[in-house]
């Protein structure tokens, strides 16, 4: 019996009406700050993700599902959208079409990461970059519309967590700084800890091992190392945050895992989901273009996971919607009007109803129960002493009222359905 491949998931048809109205809404709230949606491809070469994400990164050297192509080139699934919304960028030259580009995007992404609650290798993530302005309402507005997506599904508990990580050259003076101050602990690092040391120090931060997170605790922060403009910037988010009601707390220590940022980063964290409660995270990326081989274009983004979205909706109780219900369901008394019926269905269908049959000539009694398990409003029935008048009855199923009408007369059928 083959299976579907650890860390990827069904999603079922009680499911995927959730996830339709989820995408919905992420269409209508990305519509509202006009943002264009944006396609890629699901494959790209491997050196777009190494190149634009970093070769140090958790991502690039242990996650990438990478594989060689017949013709002998590296291609990998997709692990993020950020790089290749900056690749589409500089390919289609949208610098040119406009100033500021403002895109969104829907898509399965792909991670071989260790499965559990809430990470999955694929998985699915909605997001958003602007490129081509430097302003910071940019990086607020990226916080705003994920907490405004959030609220609308009705999640309440949620920490908005930003942090600064300003620019190239303070933060390698920075980084310096830590340096200096790890060295003498360097033996008591965990072996991870000790290999970021070189190629990613700062995502030492991140280490979930004790003895690690005990030397990090007197660590020097990044944020004392800011220059002005970064700090100007950086308060500037914070004010625009705090004018819009969005609840945040400044987390020094919140670097991201990816190489690209600089400036403002930022993840919106569940406490309902367990361990993996990150729901989003973005920031601004002002390098990467130019890192991508385009023209130096400063930009900022976040994507957030829709699966854990969802989780956390299930948990809190909220977002429970349900696909609306069946308007009618055709019960067929006399199998020789199969046809009839089936004509009498579409016209129904055409005029709008949601309505469906028995396609299995089952029994009276059979079809009654399925038409009760869609929950169908009416159910109409085909053959019997009635059809042999002429006429079809029609049963609301709440009311248990019951109504006759002519076969010829559809327009007083389809009115009282829709009254
Ligand atoms: P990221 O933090 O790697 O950032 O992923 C964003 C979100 O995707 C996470 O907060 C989480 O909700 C979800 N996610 C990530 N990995 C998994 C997984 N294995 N299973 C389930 N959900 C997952 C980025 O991807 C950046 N591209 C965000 C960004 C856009 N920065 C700037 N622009």
């Amino acid at each position: 019996m083959i299976k579907a491949i650890t860390g990827t998931n069904d999603i079922l048809s009680e499911d995927s009406y959730k996830w339709r109205e989820l995408e919905k809404l992420v269409n209508e709230i990305m519509s509202l700050y006009n943002y264009k949606e944006i396609r890629t491809p699901i494959f790209e070469e491997t050196a777009l993700f190494s190149r634009g994400i970093g070769d140090a990164t958790d991502i690039v050297s242990k996650e990438m599902y990478s594989f060689i192509d017949r013709s002998g080139v590296s291609l990998t699934l997709k692990p993020e959208m950020t790089a290749s919304v900056a690749r589409a960028f500089i390919e289609h030259s949208l610098d040119k079409k406009q100033s500021l580009s403002k895109l969104y995007y829907i898509s399965p992404m792909f991670r071989q990461e260790r499965p559990q609650a809430g990470r999955f290798r694929q998985f699915h993530q909605f997001g958003a970059e602007a490129i081509g302005s430097q302003s910071p309402l940019l990086d607020a507005e990226m916080i705003i519309i994920a907490y405004d997506i959030f609220a609308r599904l009705g999640l309440t508990n949620l920490k908005v967590k930003i942090n600064s990580l300003g620019v190239t050259e303070s933060r390698e003076v920075y980084k310096e700084k830590l340096k200096e101050y790890l060295r003498p602990h360097f033996n008591n690092l965990s072996e991870d800890s000790k290999k970021r040391f070189d190629i990613n120090i700062l995502r030492i931060f991140d280490s979930k091992d004790d003895r690690d997170q005990s030397i990090m605790k007197e660590a020097p922060l990044l944020m004392e190392y800011l220059d002005d403009v970064s700090l100007e910037h950086f308060n500037t988010v914070k004010k625009v945050l705090e004018n819009s009601n969005v609840p945040f707390e400044v987390d020094p220590k919140l670097v991201r895992g990816l190489d690209y940022y600089c400036h403002t980063t930022f993840e919106i964290i569940s406490g309902s989901v367990g361990s993996q409660s990150a729901l989003c995270g973005g920031g601004r990326y002002d390098g990467l273009i130019e890192q991508l081989g385009g023209k130096p274009a400063p930009g900022v983004g976040f994507a957030a996971g829709i699966e854990r979205l969802l989780l956390a909706c299930k948990n809190e109780n909220v977002f429970d919607v349900k696909e609306e219900p069946l308007d009618v369901y055709i019960i067929l008394l006399d199998s020789e009007l199969k046809s009839d019926a089936f004509e009498a269905m579409l016209e129904l269908r055409r005029e709008g109803f949601k309505a469906d049959a028995d396609y299995l000539t089952r029994s009276i009694k059979a079809q009654m129960r399925e038409a009760n398990k869609f929950n169908s409003r009416f159910t109409l029935f085909v053959g019997g002493d009635e059809y042999k008048n002429g006429e079809y009855l029609l049963k609301n199923m709440s009311e248990g009222n019951q109504f006759l009408f002519k076969t010829s007369d559809m327009k007083g059928l389809i009115k009282k359905i829709r009254e």
